[in-house]
C-alpha cells in the first residue's frame, strides 16, 4: 500500500519508519522495514517506498518482463547459429527489430543493437565520424551542444575535432551559434532530443534544416535515451539520420540500447569481432535484454497519450508544493517544452548530497543532475552552461516522475523536503 500511511511513515524528518527518534547526524537506517507494502505491491521489488529517480533508471514495465521471461527460461539460442534452436533466437531479435523501427519510423536495416545508450552514442560520433573521416567526406568535425551526456561530449572529445555550442537559460540549444559552428568541415551534429538533467527538448527539426543548409554533407545524430517515455521520437526526430535509445529509461532492461541509422548509412564498428548487426556492432545477442526492450518502447507508444497529463499534472503539483514550502527554490527549465517528468530545482545554501541523504534516509530516492554526476561534489555542467550560478548549482535537487508515480509519492515529498532543506539550511 503506497497511500496515506505510507507518506506518515516516511516523511517524519527525524523520525524512522519504525516511529523511532533518528540519529541527529542522520545517520541512515534499515529501511527495509519499510518494504512489505512496496514489495506487496508489485511495483517495485527492491525496498525503496518513493522512487522519483527515473531519469537514472526505471522498473522493468510489465510487457516487457512478460516478453523476457521466456528467453531468460526455457527458450534460449544463439541468433547467428543455424538451426532451429538458432533461427528461432533470430527470429525473435528480427521481430524486435522490426517493432523498434516501427515506433522509430525508420527501416529495421537501420537499427543496430547496443549494449546500452552509452554504446549507441558512442556509434553514432565516433563510428560514423570516423567512417565519413574514413571516406575522405570532409573534415570530421564533431559539432554538440554543451549539455549533453557524457555518453556524446567524451566520444566528441575523443575524435578530436569538437565545437561545442552554447544553449540559454533553459537548456536549448543556442540556433545562431549553432549556425555559426556548421560548415562543410563538419561530418556529425549531435544534439539530445530531451536533457536528462532538466528535460528540455531541444527543437530538433530547427537543427536539422540547419544542417542541411549550412553542411549538408553532415550526418545529423540525437540521442534520445531520455525521449521516448515523453515524446513522439518518430515525429519529433523526423530528418535525423541517427537516433540512440536506451531501453532502461523506458521500461526496458538495463544494458540494452539502440542505434537506429537512416538506412545505407555506412557506420563503423567501435570493435572488432564477429559479424553480428552486419558488421555494425560485433558480439553475441542479449535476446532477452533485445526482446525486452523492443516490448518496452512499443508498450511506451502505446500508452504515452494516456499518462503524459497524468505525469504533468503530479510533476507541477509536486513543483508548485515545493515552491510554496521552499524559500528560495526555484525550479529551472520552465521557459522551454519540458519532458513531463521532469523537475529540476535549485536551492541556495545547501548542497546537493546532503539533502539526498536526508531524503534517502526518509525513504526518498532523487537525485542531484545525472546518476554518473552525483557522488562528486562537482556543479553539474548542464547546470553551468545554463548560466545557473556554481552556489546553486551545487544545491540542485532532480525528482523525475514515472507514469506509475502517485499522488501518495507527491504528498511523500512535500511532506519531507521543505523540512530537509531547514534543517540543512540550519533554521
Ligand atoms: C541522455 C542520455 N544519454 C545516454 C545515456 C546513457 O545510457 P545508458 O545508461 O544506457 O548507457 C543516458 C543515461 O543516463 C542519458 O540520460
Amino acid at each position: 500500500m503506497r497511500t496515506g500511511t505510507g507518506s506518515s511513515r516516511l516523511v517524519r524528518l527525524g523520525s524512522t519508519a519504525g516511529g523511532e527518534l533518528k540519529e541527529a547526524d542522520g545517520a541512515r537506517h534499515d529501511r527495509s522495514a519499510t518494504s512489505p507494502d512496496t514489495a506487496r505491491s508489485g511495483r517495485y521489488h527492491e525496498p525503496v517506498p518513493v522512487y522519483l529517480d527515473h531519469a537514472a533508471t526505471t522498473p522493468v514495465a510489465p510487457e516487457a518482463a512478460a516478453a523476457m521471461l521466456p528467453w531468460l527460461t526455457e527458450r534460449f539460442g544463439n541468433p547467428s547459429g543455424s538451426h532451429a534452436v538458432a533461427r528461432a533466437a533470430r527470429t525473435a531479435v528480427e521481430r524486435a527489430r522490426e517493432d523498434v523501427a516501427g515506433v522509430l519510423g525508420l527501416d529495421p536495416g537501420g537499427v543496430v543493437f547496443t549494449g546500452g545508450g552509452t554504446e549507441a552514442d558512442n556509434l553514432a560520433v565516433r563510428g560514423v565520424g570516423g567512417q565519413r573521416r574514413l571516406d575522405g567526406l570532409d573534415g570530421g568535425v564533431v559539432v554538440t551542444t554543451a549539455v549533453e551526456h557524457h555518453a556524446v561530449l567524451a566520444a566528441a572529445e575523443r575524435t578530436g575535432a569538437v565545437r561545442e555550442v552554447p544553449v540559454d537559460r533553459d537548456a536549448v540549444v543556442d540556433l545562431d551559434a549553432l549556425d555559426a559552428a556548421l560548415g562543410p568541415d563538419v561530418a556529425v551534429v549531435s544534439v539530445m532530443l530531451v536533457n536528462n538533467e532538466v528535460g528540455t527538448v531541444q527543437p530538433l527539426h530547427d537543427v536539422v534544416d540547419l544542417v542541411r543548409r549550412r553542411a549538408p554533407r553532415a550526418v545529423v545524430h540525437t540521442d534520445a535515451c531520455q525521449a521516448l517515455r515523453w515524446v513522439d521520437v518518430r515525429e519529433a526526430a523526423v530528418g535525423a539520420d541517427l537516433i540512440s535509445l536506451s531501453a532502461h529509461k523506458f521500461g526496458g532492461p538495463q544494458g540494452v540500447g539502440v542505434l537506429a541509422a537512416r538506412n545505407g548509412l555506412r557506420i563503423r564498428r567501435l570493435v572488432e569481432g564477429g559479424g553480428q548487426e552486419r558488421e555494425r556492432r560485433p558480439g553475441t545477442h542479449n535476446v532477452a535484454g533485445i526482446v525486452g526492450a523492443a516490448a518496452a518502447a512499443v508498450a511506451t507508444e502505446r500508452h504515452r497519450p494516456a499518462f503524459l497529463p497524468a505525469v504533468a499534472a503530479r510533476r507541477d503539483r509536486l513543483v508548485a508544493g515545493v515552491l510554496a514550502g521552499v524559500d528560495g527554490a526555484e525550479v529551472l527549465g520552465t521557459g522551454a517544452e519540458r519532458g513531463a517528468g521532469f523537475a529540476l530545482l535549485c536551492f541556495e545554501g545547501i548542497e546537493s548530497e546532503s539533502l539526498l541523504i536526508l531524503l534517502d534516509d526518509a525513504g526518498v530516492a532523487a537525485s542531484a543532475g545525472s546518476a554518473c554526476a552525483s557522488g562528486a561534489l562537482e556543479a553539474s555542467h548542464v547546470l553551468l552552461a545554463m548560466g545557473v550560478p556554481e552556489t546553486r548549482a551545487l544545491g540542485s535537487l532532480r525528482l523525475t516522475l514515472a507514469p506509475s508515480t502517485t499522488d501518495a509519492d507527491v504528498d511523500a515529498v512535500l511532506d519531507c523536503l521543505p523540512a530537509a532543506v531547514d534543517r540543512l539550511r540550519g533554521s
